[in-house]
């Protein structure tokens, strides 16, 4: 970062600050920041300074280090990458309809989206097992959790902009949204009967202990373990792969691979893995 370029902008903002900032979130939600990105974390975190009526980004870091859980949650919500769309890899969505197959749905079914962003994951989770058995199931329940409590909120609401649903066939749009008119043209919200099979809860995966119980049908944790590095996500999976049901699938994200963890998780398909501990 150049001298001049600390000089242009609203807040100063060093080199060392950036750094601190990357210390911080890298304790607190496990995402390691690539050298380079100190314009990114400038503008994602500017607002912050804004709210807060700093003059600096130490004076904002310093308020940060001896400041309450809320503006924690702020920063964490500025710093994580949110990128998501509804059937996003959508081989997934095959293999999960055939793995519902084998299941017994009478059983109940249990599905977790690890990182579920604004929630098209988790509804398209849902979208998936009302297809496959031809009608919304109450005995399947899905929980979709996420560090960010913004990306939550729109999750819970269920509202997406229509661009955002564009890709999905008509027979889709039809049987699981709702078009808005008036104030809310241009908008759609996902059905009801949808939105009542997805608890959304916030989550840390880093976290040392998580408020929730296994066994999992299958484990979506899609693009997340991305921005971990290798040791934090072992640590991550020797976590999550214990709260599997014999015969669950992981689900990872499509650059994810786990080669350094074949003791916890065996590869069974594109992206798609079983616990290593047990048979397929
Ligand atoms: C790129 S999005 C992936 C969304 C979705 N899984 C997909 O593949 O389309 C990554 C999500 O991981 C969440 N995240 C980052 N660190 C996390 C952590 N430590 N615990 C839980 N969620 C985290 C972010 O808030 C973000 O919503």
């Amino acid at each position: 970062m150049s001298q001049t370029a600390t000089l242009e902008r609203e807040f100063a903002y060093s080199k060392r600050d950036f750094e601190r900032v990357c210390r911080m979130i890298r304790l607190r939600a496990g995402i390691a920041l690539a050298p380079g990105k100190e314009d990114m974390v400038y503008g994602r975190l500017v607002r912050r300074l804004r709210a807060r009526g700093v003059c600096s980004f130490r004076e904002y870091l310093d308020l940060l280090e001896h400041s309450n859980d809320s503006e924690w949650q702020d920063f964490t919500n500025a710093l994580t990458t949110n990128l998501t769309a509804f059937f996003r890899e959508p081989h997934h969505f095959e293999a999960l309809g055939e793995l519902l197959a084998q299941r017994d749905p009478r059983r109940g079914l249990r599905l977790w989206s690890a990182a579920a962003s604004t929630g098209e994951e988790p509804y398209s989770l849902a979208m998936t097992v009302a297809e496959h058995y031809g009608r919304v199931d109450a005995s399947v329940r899905i929980l979709a959790t996420d560090i960010d409590t913004q990306v939550l909120e729109t999750a819970r609401s269920g509202v997406y902009a229509l661009d955002r649903v564009a890709g999905l066939p008509e027979e889709r749009l039809r049987r699981f949204f709702q078009r808005g008119s008036g104030a809310n043209q241009g908008y759609c919200r996902v059905a009801e009967e949808l939105r009542r099979m997805v608890e959304f809860r916030p989550l840390n995966l880093l976290d040392e202990a998580w408020d929730l119980r296994g066994p999992f049908d299958a484990i979506f944790c899609r693009n997340v373990m991305i921005y971990f590095d290798k040791a934090t996500q072992y640590r991550v999976l020797s976590r999550l792969v214990p709260l599997l049901a014999a015969g669950g699938r992981f689900f990872a994200g499509h650059s994810e691979s786990f080669f350094h963890a074949t003791d916890l998780l065996l590869s069974c398909g594109r992206t798609i893995y079983r616990p290593a501990a047990r048979a397929a």
